[in-house]
């Protein structure tokens, strides 16, 4: 059995013999010894193994080769780290040769993306998905503390639940000659689903059901979005956390949104000690100190009369001039996070026509229960609501707004019966890992990333 190298470099035993398995980052030779750093990918350290430069497989020993060594860990005399391994048996088990196309220089981002098979070897990538997956298990553990139920929300649908028209269709129907109605328009009735279906924007719809009958609840899925963004913050394919709060209100769903954007940082804090001071000293300086005084925050809160007033005041030096009624762009959402409020800020009560049809209606009739919580660097990370409860409002909306009712009528029936107050928001899961990571590129923070012209892996 193989030991992990964050194990041994965590609960060293000088004098224990064993055995590791991992890839070679760099090699040192001098004349009477050679040094590999191996990497298993366990943590971001790589274990200095210490091979006689003598050894008959010493040759093929070169960067991105995989090796499996036994030997006596021992503490080392010099160098960063505290223990060597002093390699008794030494196998390479896959050679990677001179094209081995991750040298110990430094790649551009851009050039590790084009090969996004090797560049989780990297240490930015290795951190990066370590962090991420620490991310993942603190959200499920955060929502079953709390009581909530954990929803598997359908991929495909037939309901574009932000009303936005950014869904990708699915279709079995030959794109040429698909079959026709009598006035000519595509026949979906001869569709695979017997209806037009496309993947899935959101599980709020769904989420919302469960709320309106087992309560609190949450989904943690792919989310999918046909918008032709080519930015630093947007995926066509992302992960989103949604949760659905029974009998609350808009206030209530601020302070849970707090209670697990705080959740998350402790964590990352608590456990991913090492990656968080590799990000602070190689990727964004200052970033260890920013999420350490955010821990201890509380959030400011405004509305969005009040942020447009603030950005008013300092119009011209926005490309996109701010007026009541516009929405918030990139440049405005990071001048509030990071110059005006120096930390994260809900916004609060945005007028209905730049908001989705179903958030409640406020009683100025003008604004909406919609609540966006933006940071700094990241802008927008949360986007929620209370919802519409009353039927009539939401009847018309949904006319207003032009979409078909006939693919609402589930959702309009949690309004016939039984309907009550709830609320919920949605986190962007790609955003969060990269506001805690201050990656610049949302594409570097999820495995294989999906955007305008490129799905390759
Ligand atoms: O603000 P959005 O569109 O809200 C919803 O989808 C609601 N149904 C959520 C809810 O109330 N249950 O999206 C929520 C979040 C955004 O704040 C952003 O962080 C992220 O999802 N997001 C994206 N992330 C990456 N790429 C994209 N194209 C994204 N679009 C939204
Ligand atoms: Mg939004």
């Amino acid at each position: 059995m193989r030991t992990k190298i964050l194990h041994l470099l965590e609960n060293p035993v000088v004098g224990e013999t064993p055995t590791v398995c991992g890839w070679i980052r760099t090699r040192r030779d001098s004349k009477s010894v050679t040094f590999l750093e191996v990497n298993d990918g366990s943590c971001l350290r790589s274990l200095q193994v210490v091979v006689d430069p003598t050894h008959p497989l010493l040759s093929r020993c070169t960067t991105g080769a995989s090796v499996r060594v036994t030997g006596a860990l021992a503490a080392s005399p010099a160098g960063q780290q505290a223990v060597e391994l002093r390699a008794e048996a030494l196998d390479v088990l896959g050679d990677a040769g001179p094209e081995f196309p991750m040298q110990k220089k430094r790649h551009s981002f851009e050039f590790l993306r084009e090969i996004a098979h090797l560049r989780t070897r990297s240490n930015t990538f290795g951190a990066v998905f370590r962090v991420r997956n620490v991310l993942a298990r603190e959200i499920h553990r955060f929502f079953q503390d709390r009581g909530f139920v954990y929803l598997h929300s359908p991929i495909v649908t037939t309901s574009d639940a932000e009303g936005a028209g950014e869904m990708f269709q699915v279709t079995t129907l030959p794109l040429e000659g698909p079959p026709r109605d009598a006035a000519g328009a595509v026949d979906y009735t001869k569709d695979f689903f017997g209806k037009k279906a496309g993947l899935t924007v959101s599980g709020q719809l769904e989420a919302e059901i469960f709320a309106c009958s087992l309560g609190d609840t949450y989904t943690f899925g792919p989310t999918f979005r046909a918008e032709n963004s080519n930015t630093s913050r947007h995926l066509a394919e992302f992960w989103m956390v949604e949760p659905e709060l029974a009998f609350a209100d808009i206030h209530d769903d601020m302070d849970l949104a707090e209670a697990f954007i705080l959740h998350l940082v402790r964590s990352v804090l608590e456990h991913c000690g090492e990656d968080l001071a590799f990000f602070d000293k190689m990727i964004a300086p200052g970033q260890l100190d920013m999420l350490r005084k955010l821990a201890a925050a509380s959030f400011a809160r405004m509305t969005y009369t009040e942020a447009m007033e603030h950005l008013l005041s300092v119009a011209d030096r926005f490309e996109f001039k701010p007026y009541w009624g516009a929405d918030l762009q990139s440049e405005h959402e990071r001048y509030l996070a990071e110059e005006l409020v120096g930390g994260p800020v809900f916004v609060i009560d945005y007028p209905k026509e730049i908001k989705a049809f179903y958030m409640r209606c406020n009683d100025d009739g003008r604004t909406v229960a919609a609540m966006d919580l933006l940071v700094p660097r990241v802008g927008e990370i949360i986007g929620g609501s209370q919802r519409e409860e009353r039927l009539e409002h939401l009847s018309r909306r949904i006319t207003e707004m032009g979409l078909p009712p006939e693919n609402y009528e589930w959702y309009l029936d949690l309004r016939r019966f039984g309907t009550m107050p709830h609320c919920g928001f949605g986190l962007g899961f790609e955003r969060m890992v990269q506001f805690v990571t201050g990656m610049g590129n949302i594409r570097d923070v999820i495995p294989f990333p999906r955007t305008p012209g490129n799905a390759t892996f």
